[in-house]
């Protein structure tokens, strides 16, 4: 029986930034960030959309096509949760209108918690092949203002069906995992942004991809060449080639350097222009390889590194399905990442200084440009979610009115 990935789908935020006004306000060579991380444009988040409503509008897009009474779990990954108890799976069940015979539960472990709830997904299939699984992975990748990590920023979520019945992607059994407890990246229940420690964050990153990729050997007697492409967890595009030069050299893997490229460079190509999503990096690395190849790809062999700061690592490895190109909606993907509106540095600023109340009172937000679903405010410490009609939503102008008006 085959299991995979039957729907995938991503969103990002209608606003960002180009780094290359960031680097100007930063005082910092665009060089560094555009040559030496790999970034050019973080998506940012607006003050009506969180990993609720980013989370929904990827999954609204997955379940197109799905019937909805197939779907017996859903699985919502995230580090960026808005809540300490009730998980954001049950705000999307009810936003997609999803049957009641259905459990819901969220998974935390840093990045890579949407690829063991994608593993959980296929023995769950595997045990119940009539059953299929919504996977959600929502991030807002959030650091603070002029630190390291903030050209790295970014926001989005990928949706994926799991079912035996795939049309994307069929995803092996085998994992190769990696756990260790350090502390490169955290976020204590208190922060807003995330504490790390970057440079040690890289080399707990590449140990982390050694001992997976060992596991995953031991596993399965599988070699480098095995595989046609890899995706790599990208907190940021240039660690994706770090990671797959390091597991080349380790390997000895004879290829030239080009080659190699060409087996990582076309997942990079979504992080470069969205930023971190953390959860859903990996899969947006996915999409992006799968939307934006000359080649036909099916039967191609792909390579999956997980990697959650803390730490846990997994690898593991999947095969394109013949006809994969009709399940993608891979141009209205390409205009939305086109159409989306450009932050001034002071719109980045004030989207980023803006804060739902601390203290639970009620609140209306904001209305911006978004998908179809958007946070509306707070009421009795409850966010309270709205579907958009299609075609509503901000003029530039709501942003500068926002721009101008103090943070919460
Ligand atoms: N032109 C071209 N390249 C330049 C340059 C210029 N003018 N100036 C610097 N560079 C290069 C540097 O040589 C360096 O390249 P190498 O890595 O090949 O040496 C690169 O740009 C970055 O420069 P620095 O190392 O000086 O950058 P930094 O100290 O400002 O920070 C960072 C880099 C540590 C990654 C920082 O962005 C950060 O802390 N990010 C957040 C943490 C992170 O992403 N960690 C990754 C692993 S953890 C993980 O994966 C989980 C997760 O999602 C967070």
């Amino acid at each position: 029986m085959k299991i995979g990935i039957e729907t995938i789908s991503m969103y990002v935020p209608r606003y960002g930034l180009d780094l290359r006004i960031l680097a100007e306000h930063r005082d910092v060579d665009y060089n560094k960030y555009h040559q030496g991380i790999g970034q050019e444009f973080m998506s940012v988040p607006s003050p009506d959309e969180d990993v609720v409503t980013m989370g929904a509008n990827a999954a609204q897009q997955a379940m197109a096509g799905v019937d909805p009474t197939d779907v017996r779990t859903v699985i919502f990954a995230t580090e960026s949760g808005i809540d300490q108890s009730k998980a954001a799976a049950i705000y999307v069940h009810k936003l997609l209108s999803l049957p009641e015979n259905c459990r819901t539960v969220e998974m935390k472990q840093a990045c890579c918690s949407s690829s063991s709830a994608l593993h959980f997904a296929l023995a769950t299939v595997a045990l119940k092949p009539k059953e299929k699984v919504l996977i959600i992975a929502s991030d807002i990748a959030r650091y603070g203002l002029e630190s390291a990590g903030e050209p790295t920023q970014g926001a989005g979520a990928v949706a994926m069906v799991i079912s035996a019945s795939p049309r994307i992607m069929e995803i092996g059994p085998e994992v190769g995992y990696f756990t260790e407890d350090v502390m490169d990246f955290w976020r204590p229940n208190y922060k807003n942004e995330a504490l790390v420690d970057g440079k040690y964050s890289i080399k707990v990153y590449m140990n982390a991809l050694e001992h997976c990729w060992k596991h995953y050997q031991e596993e399965t007697h599988a070699r480098f060449e095995d595989f046609d492409h890899f995706c790599y967890h990208l907190p940021f595009s240039r660690m994706g080639t770090k990671a797959h030069l390091h597991l080349a050299r380790h390997e000895k893997a004879g290829l030239s350097s080009k080659e190699l490229q060409a087996q990582v460079d076309p997942s990079l190509g979504y992080n470069r222009i969205t930023g971190n999503a953390y959860t859903a990096s990996l899969y947006m690395g996915l999409l992006s390889l799968l939307d934006n190849n000359d080649l036909n790809l099916a039967h191609k062999n792909i390579g999956f590194f997980s990697y959650g700061s803390g730490c846990m690592g997994a690898f593991f490895g999947g095969s394109v399905l013949p006809g994969y190109r009709e399940h993608l909606n891979s141009s209205e993907r390409a205009a939305w990442l086109r159409d989306r509106h450009h932050l001034t540095y002071e719109e980045y600023l004030s989207f980023y200084n803006h804060s739902l109340p601390q203290n639970g009172h009620n609140y209306r937000t904001s209305r911006h440009r978004s998908g179809a679903f958007r946070l509306a405010g707070v009421e009795s410490h409850q966010r309270i979610y709205e579907c958009v009609p299609a075609g509503a939503g901000a003029s530039a102008e709501s942003v500068k009115a926002l721009a101008a008006a103090p943070a919460v």
